[in-house]
């Protein structure tokens, strides 16, 4: 490929990778239902223990980890030396990468997925190999995947439940996929965990707070020290630090969501029901729904009225995502949707 003059050609893998943008812009006021965030807001005492604690001097210095890492360390009921902090999920695929994968290594993931895992693995320069949820349900390809599993493959980056269908696989699947994979880094992102209930850990790890970025990626403690030395050391903030401290204070906020989270599901399949609309069934906080040829228009119609949704056409033909948020919401939304549909 011919760069114009002045420009530097980066490496091969970088070139070949197709840029992904996600559409953030212009999404204040509005209600966003488009990226699977918490609808509400964070905990009121998440913004008040701010408030106390942010102070000049604390953020004119690198963030100290030791304090929120046994904090977590309780929470999650593991020790601190189980898990490193990332910035968000997304480092936490890219430390597990950079720990893991070398140029041309094979990489396993899903297809459609959480688009980072891909991402990550084309900046490394990996060999992605796909495999397709299946097509009728949306069900999660067990069998398929663990066919592809070869001694080879050095990583498989999964999210359970998965983005954008909603399904999952149970526990005893993710078992049979880490027997079948002893040799490969098994990222298994419970970025929905709340709201479906299976986890390789018995504990949820999203506070509801997307603009904080703070993840935790979880191993045994061998495995820790490996993505330890691969990860920088300041990557987490301490704004992140401090909202996580409180944050898991209040799990009662998180579970109250949760429960009204759940019951708006059902409220959002009736109502698509009504309207004769075909649903996919969830196990996150989105349902997924086929609006055939008219899936961009009503993306767009829907925009107009100030409520976003998600359009995935470009990987499931038809097909639009629509975050759940609290029923009020989703009475707003179908209100809406009933008039253009
Ligand atoms: C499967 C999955 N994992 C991770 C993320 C990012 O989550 P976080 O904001 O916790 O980094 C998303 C966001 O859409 C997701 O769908």
């Amino acid at each position: 490929m011919d760069l114009p003059p002045g420009v530097l050609q980066p490496r091969e893998a970088v070139l070949k990778m197709a840029p992904y943008s996600p559409p953030t812009a212009g999404r204040v006021g509005k209600l966003r239902l488009d990226f699977n965030e918490n609808t509400v807001g964070a905990s009121p005492r998440v913004i008040e223990y701010l408030r106390e604690h942010l102070t000049a001097d604390g953020l004119s210095v690198y963030p100290e980890y030791g304090e929120i890492k046994s904090e977590l360390a309780e929470f999650f009921g593991v020790d601190p030396e189980d898990f490193i902090l990332t910035n968000g999920t997304d480092e936490a695929i890219q430390v597990l990468i950079n720990t893991y994968v070398d140029d041309d290594d094979e990489v396993l993931l899903l297809q459609p997925s959480y688009a980072m895992y891909r991402f990550y693995a084309e900046v490394a320069g990996a060999a992605v190999r796909a495999i397709p949820y299946r097509r009728e349900k949306l069900a999660f390809p067990l069998e398929e995947l663990l066919q592809t599993i070869r001694p080879t493959t050095r990583a498989i980056l999964i999210a359970n439940p998965n983005n954008p269908t909603a399904t999952g696989t149970s526990r005893a699947g993710i078992e049979r996929i880490l027997d079948r994979a002893a040799g490969a880094a098994v990222l298994i992102d419970e970025a929905y965990y709340e709201f479906c209930g299976v986890t390789a850990l018995p504990l949820l790890n999203d506070f509801g707070m997307a603009a904080m970025r703070l993840g935790c990626l979880f191993s045994q403690s061998g495995n820790v020290d490996f993505l330890h030395k691969a990860q920088s050391p300041y990557s987490v903030n301490s704004v992140a630090v401090l909202a996580a401290r409180a944050a898991i204070q209040d799990r009662a906020y998180i579970e109250k969501y949760v429960t009204e989270v759940l019951a708006a599901r059902e409220l959002l399949y009736v109502g698509l029901e009504k309207l004769g609309i075909k649903y996919f069934d969830s196990k996150a906080n989105f349902v997924l729904f086929e609006a055939g040829d008219r899936a961009i228009p009503l993306r767009d119609e829907l925009r107009r009225r100030g409520v976003l949704v998600r359009d995935r056409s470009y990987e499931l033909p038809g097909c639009v995502r629509v975050t759940v948020g609290t029923r009020d919401q989703v009475r707003r939304f179908l209100g809406e949707l009933e008039q253009i549909w």
